[in-house]
């Protein structure tokens, strides 16, 4: 399958995302308990003048864990260090991270879950006591090594909270599920980064934009970049909402946040299917993707907002997905037609 404007996961072309996060909790949009929370403890870890209790952040692709984690540094007044789970190989690489600690530096660890095991082990002691015991020298002539680390902070990052093991999760005094947005904060974003970005959008078209940016930040970034090309492009300086519908038409993106391998995946189960229930095998087989494919990448989204229904004889089409559908009709047309 070719790389979706819609996907969560971040894509290579989103590198301008460092340029347009934001660097405070005031700026961060949403997610106000969390932020709420944090902005409490940071205070009273600085007036206690210790380290903040280690963080894990989980949810899913694109809501911001990465932008929040280098929040809190900002935040803390401290540097932050980050390595990702599967970076870190041996015993060593984390201790080379480890000894550039400062006293409250923030250590952030990305897909946290993906960490082999031996080296959480490792991290026990280090984010429990800020000792580091590891294991020096070649077989046979090794030792054991106690390192002193000065206090600091462990923020973790995960989508899949589920794979992370309990002695793992119980060392961490701070543990926040990030939430899918409301249209309403997507707009601020969207409205955000057009500042940021010093090109304008008029109100109703950052809502349209919010509306089909599947709750997730970085995709209503990513689509107020594509339709900001094409009002560039056309020689205009601001965004309005006629030309927010004419650009997601033309990236093949609807008014629900659905793209054509959603609503390929739809006919099928509708039109092939009657409705369903039928296996996600036969659909994938149907449509020419992978199963791994539908279960992973297409089906989240659709399956989250109830367009379809996981069952034990199959997957079956709700009636939302019938009157998307029907109301969708022109759409559909318009596809056929390009082929
Ligand atoms: N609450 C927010 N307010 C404003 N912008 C946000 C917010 N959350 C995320 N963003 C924007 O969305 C982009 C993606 O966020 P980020 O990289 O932090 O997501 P993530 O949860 O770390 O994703 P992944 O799971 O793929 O690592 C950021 O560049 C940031 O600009
Ligand atoms: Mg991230």
């Amino acid at each position: 399958m070719e790389e979706r404007i819609l996907t969560p996961e971040e894509m290579t072309s989103d590198e301008f995302e460092k340029t347009i996060r934001p660097l405070s909790l005031e700026e961060y949009v949403g997610q106000e308990e969390i932020k709420g929370n944090l902005d409490v403890f940071i205070k009273a870890c600085k007036l206690r003048n210790e380290s903040l209790d280690h963080v894990l952040l989980y949810g899913p692709p694109g809501l911001g864990k990465t932008t929040l984690a280098h929040i809190i540094a900002n935040e803390l007044g401290t540097n932050i260090r980050t390595a990702s789970g599967p970076s870190i190989e041996k015993s060593g690489d984390l201790a080379a991270i480890l000894s550039t600690l400062e006293p409250g530096d923030v250590l952030f660890i990305d897909e946290i879950h993906r960490m082999p095991r031996y080296i959480e082990e490792i991290l026990y002691p280090a984010m429990e006591d800020f000792e580091l015991d590891i294991i020096v020298g070649a077989e046979g002539n090794s030792r054991n090594i106690k390192i002193d680390l000065p206090p600091f902070t462990l923020v973790g990052a995960t989508t899949r909270a589920g794979d992370i093991s309990s002695p793992l999760r119980d060392r961490f005094g701070i543990v926040s599920k990030l939430n899918y947005y409301t249209y309403q904060e997507l707009e601020q974003i969207i409205k955000r980064t057009s500042r940021v970005l010093d090109f304008e959008i008029d109100d109703d078209a950052a809502l349209e934009l919010a509306k089909r940016s599947r709750k997730t930040p970085r995709i209503a970034n990513r689509l107020f970049k594509r339709v900001r090309d094409f009002a560039l492009v056309s020689g205009e300086s601001h965004i309005t909402k006629e030309m927010t519908t004419n650009s997601l038409k033309r990236l093949n993106v609807d008014d629900e946040g659905l793209d054509g391998v959603d609503i390929e995946y739809l006919e099928a189960l509708i039109l092939k299917f009657n409705g369903g229930p039928v296996g996600v095998e036969t659909i994938a087989t149907s449509i020419g993707e992978e199963v791994s494919t539908i279960e992973d990448v297409v089906e989240p989204y659709l399956l989250q907002e109830g367009f379809v229904k996981r069952t034990a004889r199959g997957r079956i089409a709700t009636d939302k997905a019938f009157n998307h559908l029907k109301i969708e009709q022109s759409f559909r047309e318009k596809k056929n037609d390009q082929k």
